[in-house]
């Protein structure tokens, strides 16, 4: 088997399930009482911005309530400790990794903690509510800033440096995510396409399960910080 130097790990919402974070693909299919539809959209922002605002400051809000568990924290040492490559890439929006102490990190999908200016296109680290309207930090205008979030039909952030890393990785682990929304559900397939074994941990089989070389099913608060102290005793 190949020797283990550059690894990629991907992250969904379900690393922060033991958190209290809510998941997106509850067992009733809405997302804190929402269809996505309703909230994760440009065209559901274009027509009802209050709600979607507000959808977001609750999220934003809620973040001051959790706290990292044992599996961010198990990734943020191996991040410390690891010498080869690494990428975390995370589809979450919570800043738990970011809290944990993981530094190569990227949020694919955006930040709760960060608003996005459409009058000046700056991003600048945000707290409190957009539902009020407050002024661009950046430019001062009122009026154009919204969740620093990708919705669903927008470009993921960072895609250049996640598909250098992917195509030199010798080993992709994707945890806590259904496999449901591309492009990060295909990311198995381009890390296996290029050579790299692949792993996945998650309570139940992600919609990609088949693509995977190993699948452990489990919590990621007891699987992630088993993996990361074997992989650090090779
Ligand atoms: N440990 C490991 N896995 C878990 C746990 C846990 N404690 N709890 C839940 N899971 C698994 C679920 O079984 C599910 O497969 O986490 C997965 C969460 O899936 P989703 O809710 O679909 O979240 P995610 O895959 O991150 O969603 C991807 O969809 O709505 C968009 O942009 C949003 O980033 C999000 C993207």
């Amino acid at each position: 088997m190949r020797e283990i130097n550059n690894i990629v790990i991907l992250t969904g919402a379900g690393i922060s399930a033991e958190s209290g974070v809510a998941t997106f693909r509850g067992p009733d299919g809405l997302w804190e009482g929402h269809r996505v539809e309703d909230v994760a959209t440009p065209e559901a922002f274009a027509r009802d911005p209050d709600l979607v605002q507000k959808f977001y400051d609750e999220r934003r809000e809620k973040l001051a309530g959790v706290a990292p568990n044992a599996a961010h924290r198990a990734l943020a040492k191996l991040d410390r400790l690891w010498s080869g490559e690494l990428l975390l890439v995370t589809q979450n929006v919570d800043d738990l990794h970011d809290r944990a102490g993981s530094e190569r990190l990227v949020h694919m999908h955006g930040e709760l903690r960060s608003a996005w200016c459409s009058r000046c296109g700056e991003r600048s680290k945000f707290e409190g509510k957009l539902a009020f309207d407050p002024a661009c930090p950046r430019c001062d205008e009122f009026g154009g800033l919204r969740p620093d979030i990708v919705w669903f039909g927008e470009m993921p952030y960072h895609m250049d440096k996640i598909e250098a890393a992917l195509a030199r990785c010798d080993l992709f682990v994707s945890i806590g995510t259904s496999g449901a929304v591309y492009p990060a559900a295909g990311f198995v397939r381009t890390a296996g396409h290029y050579g790299a074994r692949t792993l996945e941990m998650n309570l139940d089989p992600s919609e990609g399960s088949i693509y995977f070389n190993e699948s452990q099913m489990g919590k990621a608060g007891e699987l992630v910080p088993a993996w990361v102290e074997g992989l650090l005793k090779t």
